[in-house]
């Protein structure tokens, strides 16, 4: 007889595979929404600094890290919680809060992660079209039942790059039952500019317990390959979730890589400002090559293609490397993250001569 597998898990479409790109010379990534200015300098010697204190476990609280982030968020270290990428935090939520037969309601075409984790449960995950390429709030609100126990809104949205803005959000978070959980993953938040994004710290602060925000290291910071994301929530659920994660679930170099890099003002400046030169840069070419694009405010930009795998695959032989979106809900789109100066401009050449071939 054979082994008995979990029958939702099985029927998930399998981890999406490594991107074989030709080896020589080494492809231009811009598909995983990296920083292409590289990791903080002030980590990297950091990490250097700790190379020969390996061979000890991590502090499995993560004590330093929590007390800084708490520190700048004016929240305590209770409020905190750090995973293996905030894609681990994303799997424990999922892990935590859902069953088999319960629901989730979160966009359709946004995070791909957040439906893979919710079916891998049992669960079922209500998808709501966005409108407008952003959240449809009174649509996901609507779509709450008695079985709903967790909600995601990715705010700035991968892949749209689209941001609801407070007024829109705390009005959604009101129609919210008690007993039902929304995570607001705000893993581009750093590159916002938009005055009146949602600011959530003050809602944890006052004691609301069914919000959980989730940010991390990967984007901004450039420590994608360190994996490191966090969550601040109420103290009772961040215990709650730690409970439900392996002991030493983030390693000792990105610990320490981490709070060197919330210190490095610099290497954030400069990341700001060359995602903001990047994205004027992309969106202005992309225009003139006739592609509508969606205005956002992240490290990557959504264009409008007749076909968007077609394009990825013809984008990949040329050596640069871009998102498809059929695969999250929309096809018809490719996202492209941003590079270095000259990959911004190998890219569009690439596209260029694709579009016009
Ligand atoms: C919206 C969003 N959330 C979470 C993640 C996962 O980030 P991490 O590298 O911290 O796991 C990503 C990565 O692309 C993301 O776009």
């Amino acid at each position: 007889m054979p082994i008995r597998m979990k029958p939702f898990l099985r029927s998930l479409p399998p981890a999406p595979p490594p991107r074989l790109a030709p080896a020589e010379p080494p492809p231009i990534r811009m598909a995983a929404n990296e920083n292409p200015l590289g990791p903080s300098p002030k980590a990297i010697a950091a990490v250097q600094a700790a190379l020969n204190e390996i061979h000890r476990y991590p502090d499995a609280g993560g004590a330093a890290l929590k007390h800084a982030l708490a520190a700048r968020a004016n929240l305590s270290p209770e409020h905190v919680m750090l995973g293996n990428g905030s894609d681990e935090l994303i799997m424990l939520v999922c892990h935590a809060m859902l069953g088999e037969g319960d629901e989730a309601v979160l966009a359709q075409g946004s995070f791909i992660s957040y439906a893979r984790r919710i079916q891998a449960q049992g669960a079922i995950a209500r998808q709501i079209p966005l409108r407008e390429m952003t959240h449809d709030l009174p649509a996901m609100a609507a779509a709450i039942t008695s079985q709903t126990r967790l909600i995601f809104v990715c705010n700035p949205n991968n892949p749209t790059g689209t941001t609801v803005g407070a007024t829109e959000l705390l009005a959604f978070l009101d129609q919210v039952p008690d007993d039902v959980l929304v995570v607001v993953d705000e893993a581009y938040i750093e590159f916002v500019t938009r005055p009146d994004i949602p600011d959530l710290l003050p809602l944890i602060r006052s004691g609301r317990d069914n919000l959980l925000l989730l940010r991390t290291f990967a984007k901004i910071h450039g420590l994608a390959g360190l994996r490191l994301g966090y969550a601040f929530g109420a103290p009772d659920f961040i215990a709650y979730l730690e409970r439900a994660r392996p002991v030493f679930n983030v390693n000792a170099l990105a610990q320490i890589a981490g709070l060197a890099a919330l210190d490095d003002t610099e290497h954030l400046t400069r990341s700001l400002a060359h995602a903001a030169r990047s994205r004027a840069f992309l969106s202005a070419e992309l225009r003139a090559l006739g592609l509508t694009v969606i205005p956002g405010e992240t490290n990557f930009i959504a264009a409008a293609v007749a076909d968007d795998q077609a394009i990825a695959a013809a984008m990949a032989q040329r050596g640069v490397l871009v998102t498809p979106l059929s695969a999250w809900g929309l096809p018809g789109w490719v996202r492209i993250s941003f590079g270095t100066e000259e990959e911004n401009h190998a890219c569009i050449a690439a596209l260029r001569a694709i579009l016009t071939r």
